[in-house]
């Protein structure tokens, strides 16, 4: 590594190297958790850097032609709302998990509603004031750690389990003394005592480049589990109970891992469907994992209506089937949305979809908007996925009406979205 001090205006003759350093000014945050800094004509960005400060970086990434990426290692003029990080992990070089340790909670809050206002401006062309909301009881103190009830990591040759590094595959040994500090309490102590599970262990020694991994899940009705992927074993579910209700969750499935989000993404889901008669009705809840919207959709339409969840896992779908036993209006289909949708009705009364962080696309925003539905409630973990398939609903025809936007994951930069979309007549 390079420890020669570059100047700033990059003039020293030769092309810049991972580790070399530069001070620089901090710009706006990113999305991807990180600011944007300038360096000459080359955009930088910075992890572990606030709007406004001056930073001594550390090159960590030159393949790109277009920007490098850095880590802010020693600060020359902090933030007003810099804190110190709680985890040992969160440095440069190391944890990749969080991304805001660094910034006060509420800090944290300014920070994601930029980047959502920001992605929408960029890809979507809409102008929004963005707020984003804490979860009840996670703003203050010790409320932005030991929330994350399930993790998946990796284990390596030498034995560590734990998260990776930032864009790396390097694992970070995680340890009771040197815990992961927004894990649930119990997942870093059944980390440091797992068995490896003889068909993992062949695996690993198998010349296989994917390193194994276990998720590590707390749920709310037990102790913590480890599934280990490819072990081949049984997979327990676990319950988890939303507005009076129990939910059947593969113990690997999908759940969302803040204790409080399934509740408060079902309330705000509920919310964006108030003033809009849905007895009776048709409705439709696309990547509908173990039911979660499904639930209420079923609530909105009554007995006499009908609700299909479509979901991609077979295993989720079953839960999805079984969780919904008693609503005979709600009906769960194993399938992938794009292909699923083409033999769907060709008129429905309303859609909910929660889609993986790629988006939901353009094709399928396109096909849902020709079954014209009253309203459309997007559930968004990526505000750039969002802000692209805005743009797609607005070409065909419906327009971006409320938007709320949850911290459903302190300290990183990851945000939730519930956006509500209405037809546009003006587009017609
Ligand atoms: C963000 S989760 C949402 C699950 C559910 N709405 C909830 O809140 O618990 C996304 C779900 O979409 C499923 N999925 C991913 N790609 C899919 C596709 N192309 N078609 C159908 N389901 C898909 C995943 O298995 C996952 O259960």
């Amino acid at each position: 590594m390079t420890t020669e001090h570059l100047p700033a205006d990059s003039g020293s003759g030769r092309k810049p190297r991972i580790g070399d350093e530069v001070e620089l000014e901090i710009g706006a945050v990113a999305h991807g958790g990180h600011c944007v800094a300038r360096w000459d004509t080359r955009v930088v960005f910075v992890r572990h850097a606030l709007p406004g400060e001056r930073a001594r970086v550390r090159l960590t990434d030159v393949s790109h032609a277009g920007y490098f990426r850095a880590d802010a290692i020693a600060i020359l003029r902090p933030d007003a709302r810099r804190v110190t990080p709680r985890c040992g992990h969160f440095r440069p070089g190391g944890c990749g998990g969080c991304d805001f340790q660094h910034a006060d909670p509420v800090r944290q809050l300014e920070l994601k509603a930029a980047v959502v206002a920001e992605q929408l401006s960029r890809i979507a062309g809409i102008e929004r004031q963005v707020q984003v909301e804490a979860l009840p009881g996670r703003v203050d103190g010790d409320a932005g750690y030991g929330w994350r009830t399930r993790v998946r990591w990796a284990l390596d040759a030498d034995g560590r389990i734990g998260p990776r590094a930032a864009r790396s595959h390097q694992v970070v040994g995680i340890s009771v003394a040197a815990p992961c500090e927004i894990a649930a309490p119990g997942l870093t102590e059944l980390a440091t005592v797992l068995e490896v599970p003889e068909r993992v262990r062949r695996l690993r020694g198998g010349g296989h480049r994917k390193l194994p991994e276990v998720t590590l899940t707390h749920a709310a009705d037990g102790a913590p589990i480890a599934v280990w992927a490819g072990a081949g074993a049984e997979v327990p579910l676990i319950t988890e109970t939303v507005a009076g209700r129990d939910f059947s969750v593969a113990a690997d499935g999908f759940w969302q891992v803040h204790p409080e989000a399934a509740a408060v993404l079902y309330a705000a889901v509920g919310e964006a469907f108030d003033g809009v008669e849905l007895t009776g009705g048709t409705a439709w809840d696309l990547y509908g994992g173990v039911g979660l919207f499904a639930a209420e959709l079923a609530d909105r339409v009554g007995p006499t209506g009908a609700v299909l969840t479509v979901e991609g896992d077979a295993t989720a779908t079953e839960s999805a089937a079984a969780n919904l036993a008693d609503l005979p209006q709600v009906r769960a289909v194993n399938g992938r949305v794009e292909q699923v949708l083409d033999e769907l009705a060709d008129r429905v009364d309303a859609v909910v979809l929660d889609p993986p962080r790629s988006g939901a696309g353009r094709a399928v925003c396109v096909a849902l908007a020709a079954r014209q539905p009253s309203v459309i409630v997007y559930v968004a973990c990526d505000p750039a996925a969002l802000a692209r398939d805005t743009a797609a609903l607005a070409e065909a025809g419906y327009r971006l009406d409320t938007l709320r936007a949850f911290d459903c994951f302190p300290q990183t930069h990851h945000i939730e979205c519930v956006a509500r979309f209405v037809p546009d007549p003006s587009s017609r």
